[in-house]
């Protein structure tokens, strides 16, 4: 059975990655999909965010790193996956988790969505945060792994911004 992952990955956290390690043990084939969103503004391009997840998913073997555009049932039906896979974290994920697998369903019932129970230890982690306390000179190496860390450090310094973590590249 082949599952898809799907989310902006803007960057990877440490929640997603317990996520696909779960998930990965529950199915045969798990394609992690990167959404080509153009609307919104990303911090990492999607080949960046390829990469990351590539490098932190390298030791699970049924793990494909893919982006899509369009909808998510469209890419479903193109890669024949029975299944998308959600986390929830917080009540607060459930309401747009719910709607999302509803219409999903509806544009097309035979796949299911299949919602995770976030790690207790990820439940707080999110990109925005991740973001935002980069730019704010935060420490985010707990909540993402190493290699995202290191590109987000980069990034702040290409950027010209002065945060005294981006001294320690
Ligand atoms: O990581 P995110 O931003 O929570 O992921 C959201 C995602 C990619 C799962 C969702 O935006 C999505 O499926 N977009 C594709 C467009 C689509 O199918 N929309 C209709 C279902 S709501």
């Amino acid at each position: 059975m082949t599952a898809i992952y799907p989310g902006s990955f803007d960057p990877l956290t440490n929640g997603h990655l317990d996520i696909i390690a779960r998930a990965s043990r529950l199915v045969d084939h798990l394609v992690v999909a990167i959404l080509q969103n153009f609307q919104k503004e990303p911090l990492f391009s999607v080949g960046e965010r390829a990469e990351m997840l590539l490098e932190s998913t390298s030791n699970i073997a049924n793990v494909e790193v893919d982006s899509f555009s369009g909808l998510l049932v469209d890419y479903a039906d193109a890669r024949s996956a029975r299944a998308i896979i959600r986390g929830i974290r917080a009540i607060s994920d459930y309401e747009i988790e719910l709607q999302m697998a509803l219409i999903n369903r509806r544009l097309r019932p035979k796949t299911e969505t299949i919602f995770l129970m976030a790690g207790e230890e990820y439940s707080f982690v999110s990109s925005r945060m991740v973001k935002e306390i980069i730019t704010l000179n935060g420490d985010v190496s707990s909540f993402v792994p190493p290699t995202v860390a290191i590109r987000l450090l980069r990034k702040m310094k290409l950027e010209n911004r002065p945060p005294a973590a981006a001294s320690a590249l």
